[in-house]
């Protein structure tokens, strides 16, 4: 599996994204689109990025009950987008469910990872709000094994955890890793974060970069170093 740099377009609106993806006029970047552009802009902007012949994954991060959940991804999987998510946490009848809605009539689907544990989430809260009596380790790799055992793709997770997570659950699952930082950059609102090349070390298969290559003074060149770092 090729290993790529994901560029976060959390922008919110259509104009700001096309401003920003219409200084990439020789390479054609793996974009994230978030809830922000989406609930703005609707399914129009995916299929806009779309014809611009850039891959997508749509990080919408569906958690409702299996039968809503398999029929909104059936609706995703008309947008033809190459990767999207859900949440671990609503069970492995939920992650099966959106696998059987996501899958087309002849069999093709884009990408399906979930998210196991929000890097936002302290073990701290996750025990003591979410009544969750385990260390946030094991309660990962179990939302993970639980996402391998319904049949999904692989997981969005720290880079930090990307190795636990290969060890679990084998290295042909992918891991998604946001939370990614150049050494020499500012670190932001990130706390678990890694560089491109550290990330690259660890096993990602996809790194998730937002603000160091859309707040650059040269978003190409930022983008050019993540791959020189993570993919060359
Ligand atoms: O700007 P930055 O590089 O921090 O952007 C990271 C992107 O990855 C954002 O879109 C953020 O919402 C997303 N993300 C994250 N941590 C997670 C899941 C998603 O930073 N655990």
């Amino acid at each position: 599996m090729g290993k790529d740099v994901i560029i976060a377009c959390d922008f919110e609106s259509a104009e700001k994204t096309f401003a920003f993806l219409d200084k990439f006029t020789e390479e054609k970047p793996f974009v994230k689109i978030g809830m922000e552009l989406f609930y703005a802009e609707g399914p129009s902007i995916v299929r806009e990025i779309k014809k611009r012949g850039h891959k997508i994954f749509l990080d919408l991060k569906l958690h409702d009950i299996p039968n809503t959940v398999k029929k909104s991804m059936s609706v995703l999987s008309k947008l033809d987008v190459d990767m999207t998510n859900l949440h671990a946490a609503g069970t492995v009848e939920m992650m099966k469910a959106a696998l059987e809605g996501l899958t087309r009539d002849d069999g093709t689907r884009p990408l399906l990872i979930a998210v196991t544990q929000l890097t936002s989430t302290s073990e701290e809260r996750m025990q003591n709000e979410l009544l969750i009596n385990a260390s946030i380790n094991d309660t990962i790799v179990k939302y993970a094994e639980n996402t391998k055992l319904a049949g999904l793709d692989g997981v969005v997770c720290s880079p930090l955890e990307a190795g636990m997570v290969k060890e679990a659950c084998g290295k042909e699952f992918i891991t998604v890793t946001p939370g990614v930082r150049f050494a020499d950059g500012d670190v932001g609102d990130q706390v678990r974060i890694t560089t491109p090349e550290k990330a690259k070390e660890i096993g990602s298969d996809y790194i998730v970069v937002g603000r160091p290559i859309t707040q650059a003074d040269d978003p190409v060149e930022a983008y050019r170093r993540c791959v020189r770092e993570f993919v060359d």
